[in-house]
């Protein structure tokens, strides 16, 4: 059978080996389309079994087209890009790689962060993150990595997450906070691990951010769609201690790096999960995945159950 790999942000050189190798190794054959659009991707997945993207938009125009297709995997956390309904209308699969990618997005969040104390490191004087509180908005793999990584840095940290128990977190030195105003109270950098759902788009905005301390920073390395984009204008032009970072661009970037050069960090492209690694471990998950699918129905991870 075909399985294709379709991602518009293409996999390291070396992951795709490893991927090419576990699809043939299962009896399939590879289809290789990288960097293309998606009448490229319709094109392509119509005779296809398997189907593994990234971000990339999965919707009922590709599932209409795929008429063989039995299983979609993203290769990746955040499966907000994919229609599961028409997925499951269509009798197909999805799964996500959960927390294949995850250090690699949690060590971005550190790195955008001292690049921004450090004022890019201009030869002014920056600060330090030593001894600052950071709230991690939901503790899931990548909050998590984020939370191991800051304790390094000698960060106090604490994280908001109904999903967590307490004593989890406490284990790993971080401490519970059960609201989110409390959050967003205590901490004077705040980091998203949020995923892009009806309930939580738009949803951080000009109310949470006026919670914080002064100095506060805000960075966002999960989806844009959390955000309240007019709201977070405000923010901006409420407090002038207030900055943001993020590895997914809002859509008025442009205003904003205009008008607050210092305050704003944004990376050009979603670079969260860009590694070699990162791509290796979700890479090689999600095609052992749609493999082992294709063998006997494998379905962990499935999520459109
Ligand atoms: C994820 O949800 O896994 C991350 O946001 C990475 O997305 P990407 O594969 O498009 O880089």
């Amino acid at each position: 059978m075909k399985i294709l790999i379709a991602t518009e942000k293409p996999f390291a050189p070396v992951a795709v080996k490893g991927m090419k190798e576990v699809i043939e190794q299962g009896g399939h054959e590879l289809v290789l389309l990288e960097k293309g659009t998606k009448a490229d991707m319709i094109a392509a997945v119509a005779d296809c079994a398997g189907l593994i993207v990234r971000s990339d938009k999965v919707d009922k125009e590709v599932f209409d087209a795929a008429k063989q297709l039995k299983v979609v995997v993203r290769a990746g956390a955040g499966y907000d890009n994919i229609d599961l309904a028409e997925a499951t209308a269509h009798g197909v699969c999805v799964m996500n790689t959960p927390g294949q990618n995850a250090n690699a997005v949690a060590e971005l969040v550190m790195g955008m962060l001292v690049t921004l104390v450090r004022n890019r490191y201009n030869g002014t004087s920056g600060t330090e993150l030593k001894d600052k509180t950071l709230g991690i908005h939901a503790f899931g793999a990548v909050g998590r990595n984020v939370a191991r990584i800051a304790k390094g840095f000698g960060m106090k940290v604490c994280a908001l997450d109904p999903w967590v128990k307490d004593e989890v977190m406490i284990a790993e030195g971080v401490d519970p906070v059960h609201s989110l105003e409390d959050l967003y109270k205590m901490s004077q950098i705040v980091s998203l691990h949020i995923p892009a759902t009806d309930e939580t788009r738009g949803s951080v905005g000009k109310g949470l951010i006026e919670l914080m301390p002064k100095g506060a920073i805000l960075v966002n390395a999960a989806r844009k769609e959390v955000i309240d984009e007019a709201g977070l204008a405000e923010a901006f032009e409420a407090r002038p201690d207030f900055r943001y970072i993020a590895d997914v661009k809002p859509d008025n970037a442009a205003e904003l790096e205009e008008k607050y050069p210092e305050r704003v960090l944004f990376s050009p492209k979603k670079m969260g999960a860009q590694t070699a690694e990162a791509n290796i471990n979700a890479g090689l998950a999600a095609a052992n995945q749609v493999v082992a699918h294709l063998k006997d129905g494998f379905n962990r991870f499935q999520v459109n159950k």
